[in-house]
Order: structure tokens, then sequence, then C-alpha cells
């Protein structure tokens, strides 16, 4: 028995940040941002339209109920992915479940970086294979803007809001999730990282004053690790089940930089209308940028397509995951 994605869901907020107004706050250019990155606009939430991770997870939910007429009120777990849940201690996820009415559910929010979806996929389907529970919701959700320094013009330029959420449940044709390949790498923790807020250096005036409740990272330093990381995951776990580049329909990678998925792609011989990209319109989303793909892209896949899923993140963690679509 394998464990399927068999529904999916999505939302950005209602405000877009394009370049050229980042133009207007720090100093860059739209012609920068593009060659180097990909993005064109990014989605910030606003206090106006709502507040927090679990706002954009309900509004995703709302959108999968909608398109595939699923029930979530049953759902036995959730597990949110994120690296900006509501606030610490109080696990968001377990406010989520209350809000979709899954009032047997058992929730937890898991943190792994920008690879949080990809390490929620697994533990989902490894609770699925087991048998222990049947019906899994999984949110990716991040509200980037809450840790972006706006006078921060390398980090500034690359993030925005988002959520996507997927619902797992056991298939008996051998579709869903066939394997995986996970790492971490404590190399990268001084790379890309926010030094306060935690346990390590909590928050007080001083940290404040210093800006270091904000993200930070070594940006060509974390490109170079995840160009081979990625890309390097992704072609092993081609080669460990004997596919090519030939057997894959789409790669649907975390979306930090084009660049980077390109040279992923490239490793695993795909041609470029084989990869999924959303990054110009979203930016960096963290752990939403797969599932937000997934839901942008859900009309082009087929019942038994090869799907490759591949992240990289902070820690440094990263991974691939090759699924069949089963809806
Ligand atoms: O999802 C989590 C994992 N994160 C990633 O995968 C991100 C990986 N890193 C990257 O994507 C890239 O390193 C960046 C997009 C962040 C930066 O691109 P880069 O080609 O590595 O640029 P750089 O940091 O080497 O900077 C080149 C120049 C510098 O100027 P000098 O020193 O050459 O005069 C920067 O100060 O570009 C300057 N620069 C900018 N210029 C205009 C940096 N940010 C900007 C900006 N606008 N926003």
């Amino acid at each position: 028995m394998k464990a399927a994605i068999t529904a999916i869901g999505g939302y950005v907020p209602e405000y877009v940040l394009t370049n050229t107004e980042l133009e207007t706050m720090v100093e860059t250019n739209d012609e920068w941002i593009t060659s180097r990155t990909g993005i064109k606009e990014r989605r910030i939430l606003k206090p106006e339209e709502g507040m927090g991770a679990s706002y954009l997870a309900l509004k995703a939910v709302e959108a999968m109920k909608k398109e595939y007429g699923v029930r979530v009120d049953d759902v036995d777990m959730v597990i949110l992915a994120s690296v900006t849940p509501d606030m610490p201690v109080a696990i968001t996820s377990a406010y989520i479940a209350q809000e979709i009415g899954a009032k047997h559910a058992y929730a937890y929010d898991l943190q792994a970086a920008c690879s949080s979806f990809l390490y929620a996929v697994s533990t989902a389907a490894a609770f699925i294979e087991s048998k222990k529970y049947k019906k899994v919701l999984v949110v990716g959700s991040d509200v980037m803007s809450s840790i972006v320094d706006y006078e921060d013009r390398t980090t500034c330029i690359l993030f925005g809001d988002g959520c996507g959420v997927a619902l797992m449940e056991p298939n008996e044709d051998d579709l869903g999730v066939q394997d995986e390949i996970l790492r971490t790498d404590a190399v990268g923790r001084n790379f890309l990282k926010m030094d306060a807020g935690g346990s390590f250096l909590p928050p007080s005036h001083e940290t404040i004053d210093a800006k270091q409740h904000y993200i930070r990272q070594e940006g060509q330093s974390v490109f170079r690790f995840a160009v081979s990381n990625m890309a390097d995951t992704s072609a092993e776990i081609l080669e460990k089940n004997g596919l090519t580049g030939d057997d894959v329909a789409y790669l649907v990678p975390h979306q930090a930089n084009l660049r980077i998925i390109d040279a992923t792609a490239r490793r695993m011989g795909l041609s470029e209308d084989k990869v999924l990209i959303n990054i110009q319109r979203y930016g960096n989303t963290t752990s939403a940028t797969i599932p937000l793909c997934l839901w942008d892209y859900r009309h082009q896949f087929k019942k038994g397509d090869n799907l490759v899923f591949a992240a990289f993140g902070g820690g440094f963690t990263w991974g691939a995951m090759w699924v069949k679509w089963a809806i």
C-alpha cells in the first residue's frame, strides 16, 4: 500500500509586490532581479487582509474543498510545514485542525526550512503506510514577509508569502509516494539563518536593534550548495529506481532561484517543458513552493505521471522524492 496525494489546494495573498516597487524601497532593479533569480513579483500578506500562516492555510483548504469536493472534517492528522508558524509554542497545526472541523485530528508543526514540505509529505506517507493514520492534511504555509528585512536588498527581493495544501490517503494501485532521498548537513548552519528569537539567542532590545530577527543568507555559498545537492539527489533518485529523464513527466522543484532549477533539470536530462516554474509570480515562498506548483499545474497532470519533487533549504536540508500522481 502506498500513500498518495488525493487533493491539492493553494492560496497566495492579494497584495502584489513587484520588482518595480522594490526599486523604490532598496537599491535594486528589475533587470538584476530577473536575470539573477527569475522573480518578477511576489505576494505579501498585509494585516488588512489577514494574519499568520494559519490564515493562508485555511484559504488554501477552502480552495481544495471547492476544487475537489473533499471533506476535511474527518482527517485524522494535520502536519504544518512552516518556518513562520503563527507563534512559537502554541502549535499552529492544532488551530488549523480546529478551524477545519477536524475534531479528532492529531496535529503538529514541522520545520525543515525550505525542505519542510518534502519532509512533511515523507512523514505523512510513513504514517499512512504504517496504517496508523488514514487521512492526513499536509500544509506548507509561510509568511516570509514577517521575517524579511525590507532594507536588505540581498534578501527582500527573494521571498514571498503563500500556502499549498495536500490531502494524503492510502492507495492500493501503486500510485503515490514511491521513493525519497532526504538529507541534512549542519555545514549550512551559518549560511542561511535568523540569528535571534530562538533559545540560542533569545530576543531582546539589542537583538532587535541589530536586526537579528530577520532572515539572512550568504547567497553565493547557499547557491553553490543548493545547485550541487539538489541536482545530485534529483539525479540519484532516478538512478536508484532505474529511471531516466524520459520516464519523468514533470520536475516540481523548490522555487528559490531559476538558475538552481535549470541546473537540476540539466543533471536529470529533462527538457524545459518538463520543469514546472512559478517563481516569476511568487518568489521563494519557502514551505509553499512545491504544493503551490502542484496547485498551479494540476490540470496538466495525468494519473500515473511520474513527478519528482526536489528541495533545498536552511540547515542545510535537501532531498528529492519520486511520486506517481494519483488524481
Ligand atoms: O530557498 C533557500 C535556499 N536559498 C537559495 O537557494 C538562494 C541561493 N542564492 C541565490 O539565489 C543567489 O546567490 C542570490 C540571488 C541570492 C544572489 O545572486 P548572486 O548572483 O549570487 O549575487 P551576489 O550575491 O554574488 O551579488 C553580486 C552583486 C554584489 O555586488 P558587488 O559586490 O559585485 O559589487 C551584490 O552587492 O550584486 C549585488 N546585489 C544586488 N544588486 C542589485 C545583491 N543584491 C542585489 C540586488 N540588486 N537586489
